[in-house]
């Protein structure tokens, strides 16, 4: 048992899906895994361990930001040997994403501070474990999907005030979210293996949204991409 997550030792899968929304954990357990079982309540930051294609995983909600994503991270890589971690998330497309689209995010630049409380200071680029991004990237390519490989921002304000979406597309960057800066550096941090894909659910420039419904089948795609990458 950790202060956040109230399992035990082998209760949480060495593979972990990290949706923001624990009720998306539930989701994805029950439409996607066999045989899940809940281990955490605590918070409602729902966790599931069951099967998919016979490969233990688990999913597990994080909440939303920083902050939040790292507690959760940081208890599954330290006190439950988690090995491999993926991000399945919605962004806000800058540039050429376009709603429904689904990136594959090889960096997570960031306005959060965090980072540099770690490094004493210095600018770490937070990376994608290219083994988990390459075969999200060929299994993608497979089902043609539409997608884009690149790096995105985790930023701290989702209603957020400065130019940062100007200097953002001017540097090809594809996507806001609010929490990989933080995974992939713990992820560093612990030598495990981290990924995110998200779905492209609103566009920054046209103020653009997917429905509920629309939101549903574009994050299936994903889930499976995800979980296809995972156990390639
Ligand atoms: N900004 C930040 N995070 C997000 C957004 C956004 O527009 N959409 C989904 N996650």
């Amino acid at each position: 048992m950790t202060v956040h997550i109230g399992a035990q030792r082998g209760d949480i899968a060495e593979t972990v899906l990290l949706p923001g929304d624990p009720l998306r954990a539930q989701w994805v357990a029950q439409n996607f895994l066999e045989g899940a079982v809940k281990y955490n309540t605590v918070r409602n930051m729902f966790g599931f361990t069951g099967t998919y294609k016979g490969n233990p995983v688990s999913v597990q909600g994080t909440g939303m930001g920083v902050p939040s994503l790292s507690i959760y991270v940081h208890e599954l890589f330290n006190d439950f040997d988690v090995q491999t971690a993926i991000r399945v998330g919605t962004c806000g497309g800058i540039g050429t994403s376009k709603l429904h689209d689904i990136i594959i995010a090889m960096a997570a630049s960031t306005d959060s501070g965090i980072n540099r409380r770690i490094t004493g200071g210095l600018d770490f680029a937070p990376i994608a474990d290219f083994d988990l991004l390459a075969n999200a990237v060929e299994i993608a390519r497979a089902r043609g999907l539409n997608y884009h490989v690149g790096g995105i921002a985790t930023m701290d304000r989702f209603y957020d005030t400065s130019n940062a979406v100007d200097v953002l597309e001017s540097l090809g960057v594809l996507g806001l979210e609010m929490e990989t800066s933080g995974l992939y550096t713990i992820a560093a941090q612990f030598n495990r293996k981290a990924l995110t894909i998200c779905t492209v659910s609103d566009v920054i420039r046209t103020h653009e949204a997917t429905t509920a419904q629309e939101r549903e089948s574009t994050f299936s795609a994903m889930i499976e991409l995800a979980l296809e990458a995972a156990f390639k």
